[in-house]
């Protein structure tokens, strides 16, 4: 049985009974709604972190629960070297876009997000190219969007990918609003559409329950609106 825990933004934890967690883009200190606490996160079985960008909230919490956990941080290249290079992990695993790697349990693959690729840590010439991940474990296809806008690659998604559960930004500002995400689960055809990224601090607001009534209109996947304590069990 496989549980996805939302954690608020765009911290979205996989969850294996008896095995343990994998944490995508953890953003706990300064995410003003989340539901764990870092020390929560720590006593879990970490097995790894997948990094969608480098963004702060994104990324945030990755160096400490590295360092105590010893868990394998995966991301794409540059962000991978940075993360070795500049904030010493040790357990880094880089990819990137269209590379998918089998980790024994489980497997990741990057997909292309469009978003910003900048490192903002200054003191860093490093950049890279920002990134969707899927996650594939016990059978079940996890798609996680990263920040981006709608964009046409994700038809691959729904044509080749058999997504059971996708998670899609829906904060109009900075990623794809409500509008995009409903062409976007079109595209990828999930059978479970989670909406996640939106009304963290009030740059625009989003309400999900927009999202959530306009898939049910269009009878195109399953939506599940999330408080920052709930998941979807995958059977
Ligand atoms: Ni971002
Ligand atoms: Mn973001």
């Amino acid at each position: 049985m496989i549980e996805t825990i939302f954690h608020w933004h765009a911290f979205v934890e996989i969850y294996k009974e008896g095995w343990g967690s994998i944490l995508i883009d953890p953003f706990i200190s300064g995410n003003p709604k989340t539901d764990v606490s870092l020390d929560q996160i720590l006593e879990k079985k970490v097995k790894a972190i997948v990094l969608t960008h480098w963004h702060s909230d994104h990324l945030w919490d990755t160096p400490e629960i590295a360092k105590k956990t010893w868990c394998l941080v995966i991301a794409t290249f540059e962000l991978a070297q940075y993360l070795q290079n500049i904030q010493w992990l040790q357990l880094v695993h880089p990819m990137h876009i269209g590379g998918e790697y089998n980790f024994g349990d489980f497997s990741v693959k990057f997909v292309p997000a469009v978003h910003g690729w900048g490192i903002a840590d200054l003191s860093t010439p490093y950049v890279t190219f920002p990134a969707g991940v899927i996650v594939r474990i016990d059978w079940k296809n996890i798609y996680h969007a990263g920040d981006t806008g709608l964009t046409y690659d994700m038809k691959l998604l729904g044509e080749y990918d058999n997504i059971d559960i996708a998670f899609l930004p829906i904060w109009w500002n900075f990623t794809m609003g409500i509008d995009d995400a409903i062409i976007a689960t079109k595209f990828i055809k999930p059978k479970i559409v989670v909406p996640i990224h939106y009304s963290t601090w009030q740059v625009i607001d989003a309400d999900p329950v927009e999202f959530a009534r306009k898939v049910m209109l269009e009878n195109i996947s399953v939506p599940k609106v999330l408080n920052p304590w709930q998941s979807v069990i995958l059977k």
